[in-house]
């Protein structure tokens, strides 16, 4: 079976067991929507009336708080029970939306140059290279659109187990390749599934190879000095889990000033290397 199988199934599970990573937005969330997506006031102050992509958002969380703030709202996943969970909430809340069940690397059903916001929470680890998806928000953003996006920090997926003081061990090489081997450090992977680890490189060069400009960057904070030493918010007060990117497209007319478009208007990553 491959990635995309692999993590369907096991999403298609963690939706249908209720996780907490398949959870839809409560009514207190959606009383303030744009504040609750978003404390860092990266989202324009009103998105009425805006095409906004979900990509790899699922679950009724993302796009049920951007339909109650009046956007024009579509979701892609891969997971057909995460996308139920936004039909069934969009539909109790009297919003629309529109779902695409397909990988982020393929985009094609999408047209080009359509929305204004793409947001992507922590999924990337799920496929092994960011190099096309990259590729296709480039080509469906409009120019100057905003790519929000969240990722697994590399220093988190490289924890292997602890020691017997309780230290955290990085038992993963940096430029390791391919699926994550199985750890005994089970923080941050959801069961089942078959995750890669993308260096920062890749994070934020292949970003803005692909025709983007990073205008913010910011770890979440998940450290809590209280916290007991098996608990999560003990792990992150050593290790950053997640980094969160706000990138704008580039316009068209900038890359072919540089000379990186091709003749349908994409950007071709690397180009002005
Ligand atoms: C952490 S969940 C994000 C959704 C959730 N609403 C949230 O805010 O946490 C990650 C999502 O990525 C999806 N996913 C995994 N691999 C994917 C792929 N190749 N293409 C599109 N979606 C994918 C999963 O089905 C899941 O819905």
């Amino acid at each position: 079976m491959d990635h995309l199988q692999i993590n369907r199934s096991a999403w298609n599970r963690l939706a249908d067991s209720g996780s907490q990573f398949a959870q839809t937005a409560t009514d207190s969330e959606c009383r303030e929507p744009l504040k609750t997506l978003d404390s860092r006031g990266w989202i324009p102050g009103s998105v009425a009336g805006l095409n906004v992509l979900c990509l790899a958002g699922g679950g009724g969380w993302q796009s049920v708080l951007y339909a109650t703030a009046g956007a024009n709202v579509t979701v892609v996943d891969v997971s057909e029970s995460m996308l139920r969970l936004d039909q069934q909430e969009c539909r109790r809340r009297g919003l629309s939306v529109q779902t695409v069940q397909t990988s982020m690397e393929d985009l094609s059903m999408l047209a080009e140059d359509f929305f204004d916001i793409v947001h992507q929470p922590v999924s990337t680890c799920y496929v092994p290279s960011l190099i096309p998806v990259y590729r296709e928000i480039a080509r469906v953003l409009r120019d100057d659109g905003i790519y929000i996006s969240q990722h697994k920090q590399p220093i988190s997926l490289q924890i292997s187990h602890r020691n017997e003081r309780d230290q955290f061990v990085v038992g993963l090489e940096y430029f390791h390749g391919g699926p994550l081997p199985q750890f005994a450090d089970r923080h941050y992977r959801e069961d089942g599934t078959t995750e890669y680890m993308h260096r920062l490189e890749q994070l934020l060069g292949e970003l803005c190879r692909a025709g983007f400009l990073i205008e913010d960057f910011s770890e979440p904070r998940r450290a809590d000095p209280k916290a007991d030493v098996t608990h999560f918010g003990y792990r992150g007060r050593f290790i950053p889990p997640y980094l969160r990117i706000k990138a704008r497209r580039r316009t068209r007319q900038d890359g072919e000033r540089q000379g990186n478009l091709n003749s349908s208007g994409i950007w071709i990553p690397g180009a002005d290397r």
